[in-house]
């Protein structure tokens, strides 16, 4: 029986494992530029966040109607159920679908055809967290926002992602100043391939409660003196961190370091079907190459219902 766990960092767009990937592709009449999909695994040889995000983005292309969204999104959930997770707050990138005329309607209503029925068909509670395109505009992150204004009852949160070194936190006070106010949870990437300064940024600037992979605050002592001292949750991915080379081999993450400093860390899959594992893949590396302990594992499944949305009821009842 694998650990129940929330899972707190997870892009829908990168559950798209390459069998989906075709299938949707031969639906909606999309050509892929692979051969099949043993090609298009080879693909997955990334040199860092970029080089990910330029497939990543690519491959989205067939992703067109409800439908199809409804299908990525109870594929995840089949997974997730799988490895023990029990409550998944889910990020989704509306502008790169807006861009390719897929429009905010089609991915809300289509993911929420299956995340609305998660919890009877699955056994996974779910929230849905928007993030905002960093490397695009502040006025096209507040058009979004605007948009998603009639769908704001499915949508917890908002979140920053995609290129971040040159797209400081900053650049997005006014949108998530705007998200504070329509009573929006607030999280961000921060600290992945950038520095320690935009993990304070986000804090201070955005007013995030959750900082997304955090990793490089291990630079800043006084950060991380920061971090512990306010209870600030960090999304790590660890098999992501590999993959996108912020980290060497898994045997040098600092995840047991950054557990003995007190930090409220939590693990996650980030997109797991381009990283080589779901959430609890992810847990049972860190097992295995860290040699984490039964307690550690323990604190880090607790320290994901914590760190989550959850109302306290719901947060017992999941665990
Ligand atoms: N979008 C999808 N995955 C991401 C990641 N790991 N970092 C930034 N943006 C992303
Ligand atoms: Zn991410």
């Amino acid at each position: 029986m694998p650990i129940p766990k929330a899972e707190l960092h997870l892009h829908i767009e990168g559950t798209l494992e390459p069998e989906l990937a075709f299938e949707l592709a031969a639906r909606n009449g999309v050509t892929l530029p692979y051969a099949d999909t043993d090609e298009l695994r080879k693909a997955y040889a990334f040199e860092d966040l970029q080089s990910f995000l330029d497939l990543y983005y690519e491959l989205m292309a067939v992703l067109r109607t409800e439908q199809d969204f409804e299908d990525l999104a109870n594929a995840y959930l089949v997974r997730a159920a799988a490895q023990g997770v029990r409550h998944a707050e889910i990020f989704f990138d509306p502008q790169a679908h807006i861009a390719r005329g897929v429009g905010m309607g089609t991915v809300v209503e289509g993911l929420w055809r299956a995340l609305g029925r998660s919890e009877e068909n699955h056994g996974v509670s779910t929230q849905l967290i928007m993030c905002f395109l960093r490397d695009e505009s502040a006025e096209s992150a507040l058009r979004t926002l605007e948009a998603a204004k009639p769908y704001l009852d499915r949508i917890v949160g908002v979140g920053l992602d995609s290129a971040e070194v040159g797209h400081p936190p900053v650049k997005f006070r006014e949108v998530y100043e705007a998200a504070a106010a329509l009573g929006l949870r607030r999280v961000a990437h921060a600290g992945e391939e950038g520095p320690p300064e935009y993990i304070t940024e986000a804090l201070d600037v955005l007013g995030v409660e959750r900082v997304d992979h955090g990793l490089r605050c291990m630079e800043d002592p006084a950060l991380v003196e920061r971090l512990v001292r306010e209870r600030v949750p960090l999304t790590l991915c660890p098999l992501s961190n590999v993959r996108l080379r912020t980290v060497d081999v898994l045997a040098d993450h600092p995840l047991p370091a950054m557990l003995d400093a007190g930090l409220l860390c939590t693990v996650n899959s980030d997109d797991p079907a381009y990283f080589g594992g779901y959430a609890g893949d992810n847990f049972a590396a860190v097992r295995r190459e860290l040699g984490l302990s039964e307690d550690r594992l323990r604190e880090l499944a607790r320290n994901s219902f914590v760190a989550s949305f959850l109302e306290h009821d719901e947060e017992r009842r999941a665990r």
